[in-house]
C-alpha cells in the first residue's frame, strides 16, 4: 500500500477500502497532504465554482438535558451560564439575518425540554411564513421520530445531528450509559426517510479516537450519504472531564475534510467554527481543502459567550458584530465568494456539471 495510490483511487473512484483509509490516515506525509488538498479543492471548484454557501446560525438554548463528556453545555456543568431565546428573539434573529442576505437559518441548541413540539412547530412555521424563500435547519439533538415528523410537517427542511463517532465502543467512552451510538445512527436514517436534508458529522481528535474509528466515520458517511457533514477538531472545555486531553489536530481535520469531499463530491461541507478556533485562518484553510459552507453566528451578541461548547470559541466577543463582513472579506482574500442562495443539495446535484455520483 502507498498513500499516493490511495489518493489517486479516491480521486478517480471516489472511494477507498477501510484498510486503505486507515493506512492513509496513519501515513500521509506533508507532500501527500498537498496532493490530496489539491484534488479536493479542484473537485469542489468543478462542482460548486468559487461559491461558498452561508447559513445563519442561531444558538437558541444553552440548556441541555444530556451529559456528553466532551461538551461544555453538559447538564452536570454547574458553571455553565444558561439562557434560552424566546420565539420573538428567534424571529428577530431571522429577520435580521434575512436583511443581511441569509436564506438558511440554523436553529441550534442543547436538548432543552422547554421547546415542546408545539412551540417549535409554531416557530418553524412562522419563520417560513415570514420568509418563504428560506430554508429552516434544525439542530436540536435527539428528539423522537414523531417529533421529527411534526417539525418536518411544520416546514423544517433540514436537520443536523452529528453521529459524533461511528464506532459504538468509542461512542460509549464519550457519552453516559443512557446514550447509544446505534440509536444515534438509526435516528439519522429516520431523518432521511422523513424527507429532511440531513447532516451528520464527527469530531476529529476526540479522546480515545483511533485511525480505525475515523475510517469507520468516513465509511458511515459514505453509506448514509447525508446532504451535509460537519466536522471539526475536538477542543477541550475546562469544566469537563476531558479538560486535560489534547486538542484535535489541524492537519488531520484538513485531511479528513479533503477525503470526505473526494468520497462525497456533492456534499455540503462546512468549514467550522472549531476549525477557526484552533487556527486564525482555520476557516479559510478549510475552504482550500474542499469545504464549501460557512455558518456565521446570528445569535444575540449578549448570549454568544454563553454558548460555550468548548474553550476559546471565536466570534463571541467585541468582534462578533462583524462576522458577516468579516467572513465575506476572508473568503474574498482566498478568491472565493459568499452566495446567498438556499444552496439546496438537490438543485446542486441536478445541475449540469458533468460529475458522476
Ligand atoms: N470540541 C469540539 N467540538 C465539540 N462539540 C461538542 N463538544 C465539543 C468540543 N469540546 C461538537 C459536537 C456537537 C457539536 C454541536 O459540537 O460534535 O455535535
Ligand atoms: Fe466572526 Fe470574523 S467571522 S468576527
Amino acid at each position: 500500500m502507498n498513500t499516493l495510490n490511495i489518493i489517486e483511487k479516491l480521486k478517480t473512484e471516489n472511494t477507498a477500502s477501510r484498510e486503505e483509509l486507515i493506512f492513509l490516515i496513519k501515513n500521509i506525509s506533508d507532500s501527500g497532504r498537498e496532493v490530496l488538498r489539491k484534488a479536493a479543492q479542484e473537485l469542489t471548484l468543478k462542482i460548486f465554482g468559487n461559491k461558498i454557501y452561508i447559513r445563519g446560525l442561531i444558538e437558541m438554548s444553552s440548556y441541555c438535558k444530556n451529559d456528553c463528556f466532551y461538551c461544555g453545555l453538559r447538564r452536570s456543568n454547574k458553571n455553565a451560564v444558561r439562557y434560552r431565546l424566546s420565539e420573538q428573539q428567534i424571529l428577530f434573529c431571522c429577520d435580521d439575518g434575512y436583511k443581511l442576505g441569509f436564506r438558511t437559518f440554523v436553529l441550534q441548541g442543547g436538548e432543552d425540554g422547554y421547546y415542546s413540539d408545539e412551540l417549535m412547530c409554531g416557530i418553524v412555521s412562522e419563520i417560513k411564513r415570514r420568509h418563504p424563500d428560506c430554508a429552516v435547519t434544525l439542530s436540536l439533538g435527539e428528539r423522537g421520530e414523531q417529533s421529527f415528523k411534526r417539525l418536518f410537517d411544520a416546514g423544517a427542511d433540514r436537520y443536523l445531528l452529528r453521529h459524533e463517532t461511528a464506532d459504538e465502543a468509542h461512542y460509549s467512552k464519550l457519552h453516559p450509559e443512557s446514550m447509544s451510538g446505534a440509536y444515534r445512527k438509526s435516528l439519522l436514517y429516520k431523518l432521511k426517510d422523513i424527507g429532511y436534508q440531513t447532516g451528520a458529522g464527527f469530531m476529529v481528535g476526540s479522546p480515545y479516537q483511533t485511525a480505525e474509528n475515523l475510517a469507520d466515520d468516513l465509511l458511515f458517511i459514505e453509506q448514509l450519504r447525508p446532504q451535509m457533514c460537519g466536522i471539526g477538531p475536538f477542543i477541550p472545555h475546562k469544566d469537563t472531564i476531558f479538560r486535560d486531553c489534547e486538542q484535535g489536530s489541524l492537519e488531520l481535520t484538513l485531511t479528513l475534510l479533503s477525503v470526505i469531499r473526494l468520497m462525497n463530491p456533492y456534499i455540503l461541507l462546512p468549514s467550522t467554527t472549531a476549525l477557526g478556533t484552533i487556527h486564525p485562518k482555520g476557516r479559510e484553510i478549510g475552504i482550500l481543502h474542499g469545504a464549501n459552507v460557512i455558518m456565521p453566528n446570528l445569535s444575540p451578541r449578549e448570549h454568544r459567550k454563553d454558548y460555550a461548547i468548548y474553550d476559546n470559541k471565536i466570534c463571541t466577543g467585541e468582534e462578533a458584530a462583524e462576522c458577516v463582513p468579516c467572513l465575506a472579506n476572508r473568503m474574498k482574500s482566498i478568491g472565493y465568494q459568499i452566495v446567498t442562495d438556499k444552496g439546496d443539495y438537490k438543485s446542486i446535484r441536478n445541475s449540469e456539471c458533468g460529475i458522476r455520483n
